[in-house]
């Protein structure tokens, strides 16, 4: 997966009401999955997981999983999705395949190596140790490889704890994207992509797209793979992916796009592209051409294939010009009803809210800490008025060598103001969840 994110237990019933009292006039999405939790057992559609040292799944999250706004015609995240769908027209289209998979989707079958950071608890959603909500959409690659089609789209939820701020919630939605070729006709895939480039393309001068990445031992080709065979697959993919970018960005003006040299255990040679925003790199997507043992265990020998997995919200937020990521999961009508299917619109925020900030500080009764852990309670306790969680401090007593934290909140409703001393409660109920979940010394 992704170095950095593309775009994290309590009962949290409680917390479900005040997030529902904000809302003025409610939106129908689907509601998600039905789930009951019991000591042992998680219950999610009728289908029983036991619970085991791995399990770290927490109602909010659950609540959270199928509630498929890729599928919501109106919404942001769909609206783009459909875009990318009719760019790849031929393409077989997958997106409703449920996010709960066993860790050999989501790792093993990807050639993720069982010590992998990637598979630790702290950045994973598991049911138990062999079940997880799926981290990415690669974890159907394999699936949609044997399905037969030789070029498709996955698209759906995914869930990874992380921080919190604007940009990263712990649910967002990825689109996965699959392309094969026999090896001896790949290079009528060249002359293709050739052709294309040097007529149509040529004309969409708003978007810059600077690439130097060139194949080297660093980010090299395999080993059962050919010069002749790697160049064309990869010239596909970038050609491929960048008129994707023009077509989505037509309206944009001046748009920089670059490619950079990247790394994926699912892919050889790998690259990751990122776009400019605000005078910021953001990534988008990450693709390479596909490890020929992949493509082996779904029986496709004589292929070479490239893919490509990219983050929906990121793209939303740049198109749509969504300041906040909590704002794709508001069921305030006046979110969703700016938007058209099928058409990029400027959003238009609604007046924005005053924040409220809290600070908390704590001894930690050791060194070592979790910050996703971390985020993932206060997530649980405070919800979505939780905009940003930012460590301020953090300090090593020199005499008695004990480590103390403090964490800066700051909540802000989208769609209302929120008082002082609601904030108090909430943020009293933080300080008890985490002093008992980490046994911290709260100052
Ligand atoms: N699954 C990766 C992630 O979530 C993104 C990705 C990279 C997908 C390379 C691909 C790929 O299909 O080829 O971080």
């Amino acid at each position: 997966m992704l170095a950095t994110r593309l775009t994290t237990f309590i009962s949290t019933r409680t917390i479900r009401k005040t997030t529902l009292r904000c809302i003025g006039s409610k939106v129908s999405y689907s509601t998600g999955s039905e789930f009951t939790v019991t000591d042992n057992e998680i219950n999610i559609d009728g289908k029983t997981y036991k619970k085991d040292k791995w399990t770290n799944v927490s109602p909010t999250t659950l609540s959270r999983v199928n509630r498929k706004l890729h599928l919501h015609p109106q919404h942001p995240i769909s609206i783009i999705r459909q875009l990318i769908e009719s760019h790849f027209h031929d393409f077989k289209t997958f997106h409703d395949i449920s996010p709960i998979v066993t860790t050999k989707q989501n790792f093993d079958d990807l050639l993720i190596a069982k010590d992998h950071v990637t598979r630790n608890r702290s950045d994973n959603y598991y049911l138990n140790e062999t079940t997880m909500l799926r981290a990415h959409t690669s974890a159907h690659q394999l699936q949609g490889m044997l399905s037969g089609a030789n070029k498709f789209l996955i698209s759906g939820d995914v869930f990874r704890r992380d921080e919190i701020d604007a940009s990263h919630y712990p649910v967002f939605h990825q689109m996965e994207g699959v392309v094969y070729f026999d090896r001896d006709q790949i290079k009528t895939a060249e002359q293709v992509t050739k052709d294309i480039e040097m007529g149509r393309l040529k004309e969409a001068e708003n978007v810059k797209v600077v690439d130097d990445t060139i194949i080297k031992p660093e980010n090299p080709m395999q080993e059962s793979h050919t010069q002749e065979t790697v160049e064309p697959i990869a010239a596909h993919l970038k050609y491929s992916i960048n008129s994707m970018v023009r077509k989505l960005f037509a309206d944009e003006p001046d748009l920089e796009v670059r490619w950079i040299d990247a790394y994926f255990p699912f892919t050889s040679p790998s690259w990751e592209v990122e776009i400019k925003y605000k005078g910021e790199w953001l990534e988008v997507l990450g693709c390479g051409v596909v490890r020929q043992e992949l493509m082996d265990q779904a029986g496709l020998h004589d292929k070479i294939g490239h893919a490509f997995g990219l983050g929906l919200e990121r793209l939303a937020m740049v198109l749509f010009g969504i300041p906040d990521i909590r704002l794709f999961w508001s069921q305030d009508e006046r979110f969703i009803q700016q938007f058209t299917p099928g058409q990029i619109q400027k959003f238009q925020p609604f007046s924005k809210y005053p924040p409220c900030i809290k600070d908390i500080s704590f001894w930690l009764p050791n060194k070592s800490w979790e910050e996703n852990d971390f985020c993932e309670l206060v997530r649980d306790v405070a919800g979505d008025i939780v905009e940003n969680v930012e460590l301020i401090d953090d300090f090593t007593h020199p005499k008695t060598d004990k480590r103390s934290l403090c964490y800066r909140m700051l909540y802000r409703s989208m769609d209302r103001n929120v008082t002082n001393d609601e904030i108090n409660v909430i943020q009293e109920r933080v300080r008890e969840a985490v002093e008992k979940e980490f046994a911290v010394e709260l100052r």
